[in-house]
Order: structure tokens, then C-alpha cells, then sequence
């Protein structure tokens, strides 16, 4: 057995500024952006318009959804990729003075766009190429191999952001031993809208400190560095009745034990294009190869899992091991994870539930039939379990409010490439949201809730009154919704950082 080592590092990056008041006679956006910015003689590469010529490739570059890389996307009127405190003391003001949205980038991650399209005017922080965010798997081959002992409960798809992952909770292999990405944010430095630095949990305020663990940060500023705990780390497949068995067991197991459930439509041959569905169990265990065997043989016998199926390796290795079931270029170099361009790029639509109850196996089979009415590669959903250490947090600990009772997140999507046409993707999302009507008796209810980090339009975007709000809110929230309005009252009352789904104000309720 190997040994678990606990440990803490810090990570952290400080940027300290204080927000100027300019009053200036510029006639647009543009224009107070490029001639402000171009005072300040020692920067080049910060504002792009769409004069630049690399415009358009530093956008598309980390437009991670191919839905939103059409040219009907409304595009930005500049982006700004901060290198300093003044950049973004100058796109703050020239934003506010007029009326420009302002919009914040990370990974580009976002199921809806939201970090990089808006229907009224624009602007992006891009934060990546800004070189002050740390990003996920840029800081984590990093870390471990300067000490092999350590890790992070990261996502599993390498080239998402920090800043959206952890803003939304972020789960990944770890999550059942150790918890959400965000349970193990420890602190944060913060900026809010007069370009003020909060460091430090204190500064911040407890629930300021709450919201942005999970109930998107890009509702109240921008989070300029998390401070996370590292986790000490080790190491590292009849089918509608092991799925129907693996609902209980993948939840309720060893949470040194993380199976994810992957179902995707497969044609039975190359030449009959028949449909069957083909379901994937890939698992990582904290402990070696034998101890595992006995996990399994004693609480899922039926999966049949034996010494072969399991490859020992180290924790971020096995990281590379999740990638490359993804699409990710297959390799040993730990450095692989450091290129982000390599992150292949897809074209989706993406819904999440929770399932707190097993879904029959006759739940089971009307979801396969429906899995079968999509071509290969066209849908794909993923069991996520719970259980383990996600239990052991209130719904009130952070924003992210899906805890005890759930046995696993049901992720849907739809994907399509560059020669699907324009009516199979508009028949492809007819199908998801089919789909997720055909759920709705298998999964949560009252309120039925989904994963924030996969944001769907489709929940509501009304911000009308609390009350419509709600209708969507505590979808994501539960509760919490409430006190996320409130927070919000507080920190943004002129709902500067605002897209279709940030928290909505309403003082009424404070
Ligand atoms: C292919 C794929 C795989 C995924 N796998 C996982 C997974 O394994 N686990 C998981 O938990 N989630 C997963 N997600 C969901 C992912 O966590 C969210 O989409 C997340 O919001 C992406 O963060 P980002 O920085 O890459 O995206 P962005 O689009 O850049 O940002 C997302 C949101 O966060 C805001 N934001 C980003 N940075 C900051 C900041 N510094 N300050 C304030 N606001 C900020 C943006 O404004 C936006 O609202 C996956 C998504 C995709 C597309
Ligand atoms: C790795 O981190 C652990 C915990 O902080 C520490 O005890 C150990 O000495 C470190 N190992 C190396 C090689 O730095
Ligand atoms: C902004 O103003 C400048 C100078 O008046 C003008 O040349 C430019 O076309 C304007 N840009 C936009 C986006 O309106
Ligand atoms: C964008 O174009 C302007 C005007 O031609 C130029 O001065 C500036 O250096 C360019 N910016 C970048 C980041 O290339
Ligand atoms: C499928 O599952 C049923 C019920 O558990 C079992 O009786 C049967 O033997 C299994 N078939 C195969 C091929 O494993
Ligand atoms: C494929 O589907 C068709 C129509 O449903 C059926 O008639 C045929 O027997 C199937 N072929 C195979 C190999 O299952
Ligand atoms: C799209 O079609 C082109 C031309 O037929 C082909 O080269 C390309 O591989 C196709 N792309 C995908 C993703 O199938
Ligand atoms: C509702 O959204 C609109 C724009 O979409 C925004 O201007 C307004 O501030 C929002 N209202 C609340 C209460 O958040």
C-alpha cells in the first residue's frame, strides 16, 4: 500500500490596483479603448479589435463549443487580454462609460457561450492568454512532478479553465474522495467592479467568499487567483442490468472508487448500420490493482473486472489516461496536458439531472431506445457518481447545492461536425430535449436540478421577478438561489457582470 501524504500548497498570484476615474470625450467604445490603451506605451499585445488581424483567431482560439463559431455569433467589439492592472482599469471604464457588456473568459468552456457571445454590445476579458489565471492542467503536471505525492480534484477533460470550474463547483475523478474542485478552494483574490482587490477571505467577506465556490463567479467580478488545497494521491466493464445495478453500487462504494458510466449509440458493424448501444464503466481507484479486485468481486461481481482490465499508474498520469478516451492526442508526456491547443474542439449541447433513485431497468430501455435514434458519435450520456466525500458537505456549504442523496449526475449531449447540416442539428436538439422530457419522471424533482457548469438556455433566462428567476435559479442552486441574490445585491447592484444567466438582482429580497 502505498502511503497518503496530506499537504498544502499555495498558489497564488497577486495583482494589487486601484480604479481610476477617468472622464473622457472618446465618441465609442472602441475608440476610448485603443487611445487609452495606447497611452500607456509599454504594452502591444492587450486590445485587439477586429482591425487586428489576429483578431479573429485569438476569439475563435478558445471557443470551445463549434456552436457558437458561426458567423451569425455576435462577435465582441475588442478583446482585452490583461497583462497587467491597468488593462483592466481601462477596459472597465471605457465599458462602463459606454454601456459595454463585459464579458470574462477562462478556458472557453462554457456549454451556452456565455463567456465569449452576448446579444448586445461587448467586450471580452480573456483571461487564458492573460497569463495571470492559473489554468487547471497548465498548474497540475506542474505540481506533480515537483512531488509526486500530491494532486488536485480537477476536471477530467484537460483544458477547461479554472476560473469557470471551480466558479461552478467542478467535478472530476476525485470528486468522491475528496470532493468538488471548489469544497477545496481554501482562498481567493477577488476583483469586483470599481477594480478594487480583495485578497483574502477576509477582505472578501463570508458571502461574497460563498458565491463564488460554485454560484458562478462571473456574477460578481473576477476572481483573479484561488489559493486550493492539494490532496494527497495514490493511483489509479447483458448491459441494461449492469447499468441498473452499477446506479447503486458506483454511489455507495469505496470512495477511493470513481466509475463513470459512459452510453453511446454504436452501429452493430461498419456495414449494418444497425444501432445497439455500448456502454463504457471506466474507473479510478486510489490503491493498487489486488485491493480493488476485491472491492469489485465483492460489491458488483457481475462487471467481471479482472487483473487485466486494470493498469496501475500514477494519479496524473491516469489524468492522461481520462484525456485520451476523449479525443485528446494519446501520449506518455506529461506536458501533453500544457498544451491547450491540442484540446480538440466540438460542436454540443449539453443537459444535466440528478438521479436519486435507481431508474427502472424499463426507464433504462426507453433510454437506449432513444440513444439508438442517433448516428454514432452523435450522443452521448455519462453517469457521474456521487456518494463519498460529496455527502459529507451541507447543500449550504457552497453554492453548489447537489449533495447527500444524489447517486450520480446524468450528463446528455448532442454533438455534430463541420458537415452536419443545418436540419440533422436542429434535429439533434429536438432529440436532447425529447430526452430530457422522457427523464423527467426518472430524475430529481422539486426542484428537478442541474450542474450550473453545464448551462442550459433552455432551463430560463427570465429575470423578471424572483419568483421566474426561481423557476431556473434553483435548478442550479436549491436554496441557495436566495442567498446568491443577495450577494449580488450587495457586491454588483448595477448588474455590471451580467450574461443570460448570472444571478439577477432584486434588492427586495436582501
Ligand atoms: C468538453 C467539456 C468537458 C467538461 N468536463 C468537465 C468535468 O470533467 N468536470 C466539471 O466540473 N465540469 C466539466 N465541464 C464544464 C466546465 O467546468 C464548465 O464549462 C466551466 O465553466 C468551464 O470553465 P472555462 O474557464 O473553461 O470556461 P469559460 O467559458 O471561459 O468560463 C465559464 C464561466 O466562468 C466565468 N469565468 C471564467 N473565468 C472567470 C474568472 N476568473 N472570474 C470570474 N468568472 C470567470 C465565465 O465568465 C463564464 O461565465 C466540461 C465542459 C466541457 C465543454
Ligand atoms: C511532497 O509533499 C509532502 C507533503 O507536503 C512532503 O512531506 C514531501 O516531503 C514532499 N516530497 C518532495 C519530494 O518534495
Ligand atoms: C468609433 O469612432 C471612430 C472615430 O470617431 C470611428 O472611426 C469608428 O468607426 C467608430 N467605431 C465603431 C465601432 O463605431
Ligand atoms: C491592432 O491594430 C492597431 C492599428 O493598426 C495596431 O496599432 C496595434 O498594434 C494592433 N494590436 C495588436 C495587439 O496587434
Ligand atoms: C444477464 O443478467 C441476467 C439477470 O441478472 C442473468 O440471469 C443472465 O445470466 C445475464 N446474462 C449474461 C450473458 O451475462
Ligand atoms: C437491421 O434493422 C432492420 C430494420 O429494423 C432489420 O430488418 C434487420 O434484420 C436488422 N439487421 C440486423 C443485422 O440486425
Ligand atoms: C467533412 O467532409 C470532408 C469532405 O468530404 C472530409 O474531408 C472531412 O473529413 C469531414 N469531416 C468530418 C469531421 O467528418
Ligand atoms: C435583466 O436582464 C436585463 C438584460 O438582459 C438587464 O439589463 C437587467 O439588469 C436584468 N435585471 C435584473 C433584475 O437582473
Amino acid at each position: 500500500m502505498k502511503t497518503c501524504i496530506s499537504s498544502m500548497l499555495s498558489l497564488a498570484y497577486f495583482l494589487f490596483f486601484i480604479f481610476p476615474n477617468k472622464a473622457s470625450s472618446y465618441s465609442n467604445f472602441t475608440e476610448c479603448l485603443v487611445a487609452e490603451h495606447f497611452r500607456d506605451v509599454t504594452t502591444y499585445d492587450v486590445v485587439y479589435t477586429p482591425v487586428n488581424t489576429s483578431f479573429n483567431s485569438l476569439l475563435q482560439s478558445r471557443i470551445q463549443n463549434l456552436r457558437f463559431l458561426s458567423a451569425s455569433t455576435p462577435k465582441p467589439l475588442a478583446i482585452v487580454t490583461p497583462k497587467d492592472e491597468s488593462h483592466l482599469q481601462i477596459g472597465y471604464s471605457c465599458a462602463y462609460e459606454f454601456s459595454v457588456q463585459i464579458r470574462i473568459r477562462g478556458g472557453g468552456h462554457d456549454s451556452e457561450g456565455l463567456s465569449y457571445t452576448s446579444a448586445v454590445p461587448f467586450v471580452i476579458f480573456d483571461f487564458i492568454s492573460a497569463g495571470s489565471m492559473l489554468m487547471l492542467k497548465m498548474a497540475l503536471p506542474g505540481i506533480a512532478q515537483k512531488n509526486r505525492t500530491i494532486g488536485f480534484p480537477g476536471s477530467t477533460w484537460p483544458s477547461v479553465g479554472m476560473g469557470g470550474f471551480l466558479s461552478g463547483g467542478g467535478y472530476g475523478s476525485l470528486m468522491r474522495k475528496y470532493g468538488l474542485g471548489a469544497d477545496n478552494v481554501v482562498d481567493i483574490q477577488f476583483m469586483n467592479k470599481n477594480g478594487n482587490i480583495y485578497i483574502g477571505r477576509s477582505s472578501i467577506g463570508e458571502d461574497l467568499f460563498w458565491a463564488i465556490r460554485g454560484g458562478t463567479a462571473s456574477s460578481y467580478g473576477v476572481v483573479l487567483s484561488w489559493k486550493i488545497k492539494l490532496v494527497p494521491r495514490t493511483l489509479e466493464q447483458n448491459a441494461t442490468q449492469l447499468v441498473h445495478k452499477y446506479q447503486t453500487f458506483a454511489a455507495k462504494t469505496d470512495r477511493n472508487l470513481y466509475i463513470r458510466a459512459k452510453i453511446t449509440p454504436v452501429n452493430l458493424t461498419p456495414e449494418v448500420r444497425n444501432k445497439t448501444v455500448l456502454v463504457s464503466f471506466q474507473s479510478l481507484f486510489l490503491g493498487r490493482a489486488n485491493r480493488l479486485l476485491k472491492i469489485m468481486q465483492k460489491g458488483f461481481p457481475e462487471l467481471g473486472l479482472t487483473k487485466e482490465d486494470c493498469h496501475e499508474m500514477s494519479w496524473i498520469k491516469s489524468t492522461l489516461w481520462f484525456a485520451g478516451d476523449v479525443g485528446f492526442p494519446k501520449g506518455e508526456s506529461l506536458n501533453l496536458l500544457m498544451n491547450r491547443d491540442l484540446a480538440p474542439k466540438l460542436y454540443f449541447k449539453a443537459k444535466t439531472d440528478y438521479v436519486e433513485e435507481p431508474i427502472s431497468v424499463k426507464g433504462l430501455e426507453g433510454m437506449w431506445k432513444r440513444l439508438m435514434q442517433q448516428e454514432e458519435g452523435a450522443a452521448e450520456l455519462l453517469m457521474i457518481p456521487y456518494g463519498g466525500k460529496m455527502d459529507k458537505f451541507t447543500e449550504s456549504a457552497i453554492p453548489f447545492p447537489h449533495r447527500a442523496g444524489n447517486l450520480y449526475m446524468l450528463y446528455q449531449g448532442v454533438y455534430w461536425n463541420e458537415n452536419t447540416t443545418v436540419s440533422i442539428q436542429k434535429k439533434s436538439l429536438k432529440w436532447l430535449r425529447s430526452l430530457s422530457k422522457y427523464l423527467t419522471p426518472h430524475v430529481s424533482k422539486n426542484p428537478r436540478r442541474s450542474y450550473v457548469n453545464f448551462n442550459d438556455l433552455d432551463l430560463g433566462v427570465s429575470n423578471k421577478s424572483y419568483e421566474e428567476a426561481s423557476s431556473w435559479g434553483t435548478r442550479y442552486f436549491k436554496n441557495n438561489f436566495k442567498r446568491l441574490v443577495q450577494v449580488k445585491n450587495d457586491i454588483d447592484p448595477q448588474d455590471i457582470f451580467h450574461h443570460e444567466q448570472s444571478i439577477p438582482l432584486f434588492p427586495s429580497i436582501s
